[in-house]
């Protein structure tokens, strides 16, 4: 393990480069800054982010309550809200299979992103319940996902995949469940329906957004276990959204702290875990609860993240940082910890 800071200087795309040594690329964002614009304010809520999802890989994406993990989801699969959010820069490259051709998908018109949508990339919402209609059978809601996509499969030919794919997910007795509705099931077995939804056509990559915030912790591990292998099945990427720490621990390859819509930290998580640099990722580390550790009080990071329409100069942690000094008024530096291991930090 690397514990000597590498002080040579990070050029602006190291980020994408943290994880990238011999791994084939899938999706590349470069200074990827998103706005929000409200009652004539403007807030910038992703600001110059640089990620690099390789194919294959589990990518843990954490943080605290309105970092902006989810608007960078909605950002990759193209639904960010019609009104008020604004791209002000950056690039969203997707590559292709094969000849590694790449496309900007924030160059893509709502006709252009269909062609990705729902089948080379698919999003597992924050809330099951908010993503499944609750009037159509469960069965009805996997079908169509299908047919979008496979326009010569007939009924039964459908039918007999969404099974397939139910039981895919984990689910006990698809038969019977393909015809319930989402209101008789358990939350565990919704948020199989949903994962049944995204793995419908085989995608290249999932973004799956707290996927297991809802649900007990047996059910929690199972829902993981179960993205874990649909990783090594399918050789699709995962984008995992979470802010629970140990979420990543157990499960990602790779992992990028946000914090207020800039990236603190990055790069192979068994690098970032076994020596964090940033305060702000020490601090989530340091509030993790440790088994067995009784008489230990937690660590709280104190305040919390500020709204997106509060204007901060230089390094966006620093009111909550117990090292900031005057220097952190300025943006920190992006500095190498080792080949597949970055952070921002003046210090
Ligand atoms: N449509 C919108 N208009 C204005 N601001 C928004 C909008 N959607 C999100 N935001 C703001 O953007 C910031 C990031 O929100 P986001 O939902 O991405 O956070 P998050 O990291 O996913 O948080 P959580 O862990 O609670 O899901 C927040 O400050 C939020 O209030
Ligand atoms: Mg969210």
């Amino acid at each position: 393990m690397n514990t000597a800071i590498l002080e040579r200087s990070a050029g602006p795309a190291a980020e994408t480069a943290a994880c990238r040594a011999g791994e084939k690329k899938l999706l590349e964002i470069s200074g990827l800054t998103v706005a929000f614009n409200k009652n004539g304010r403007r807030g910038v809520v992703l600001d110059d982010i640089s990620l690099n999802i390789p194919r294959g890989r589990i990518v843990g994406l954490v943080g605290e309550s309105g970092c902006g993990k989810t608007v960078l989801g909605s950002t990759i699969i193209g639904l960010l809200p019609e009104r008020g959010a604004e791209i002000v820069s950056g690039e969203v490259n997707f590559h292709g299979g094969g000849g590694g051709e790449k496309e900007n998908l924030l160059t893509l018109n709502y006709h252009g992103m269909k062609k990705y949508r729902g089948s080379k990339i698919s999003m597992i919402f924050q809330e099951p319940m908010s993503s499944l209609n609750p009037v159509y059978t469960v069965g009805s809601q996997i079908d169509e996902t299908i047919r979008n996509k496979n326009r010569d499969l007939t009924r039964a030919g459908i039918a007999a995949r969404t099974v397939e794919i139910l039981s895919k997910a984990g689910m006990p007795d698809p038969a019977r469940v393909y015809s319930m509705y989402p209101h008789q099931l358990s939350g565990g077995m919704r948020q199989r329906v949903v994962i049944a939804i995204a793995l419908a056509n085989n995608p290249d990559l999932i973004i799956a957004d707290e996927p297991t915030t809802a649900l007990d912790i047996t059910v929690s591990e199972q829902i993981l276990f179960l993205l874990y292998n649909i990783r090594e099945k399918f050789d699709s990427s995962i984008i995992l959204i979470t802010h629970d720490l140990s979420v990543v621990a157990n499960v990602c390859d790779d992992i990028y702290v946000m914090y207020r819509g800039t990236i603190a930290e990055c790069g192979r998580a068994r690098d970032v875990f076994a020596a964090p640099r940033n305060p702000y990722t020490i601090g989530l580390m340091e509030s993790l609860p440790e088994a067995g550790a009784h008489k230990k009080p937690l660590h709280v990071i104190r305040g919390s993240v500020p709204s997106i329409f509060t204007a901060i100069e230089g390094c966006k942690f620093r009111e909550r940082c117990d090292k900031a000094a005057a220097i952190c008024a300025t943006p920190p530096p992006l500095k190498s910890a080792g080949e597949t291991h970055y952070y921002r930090c003046h210090f």
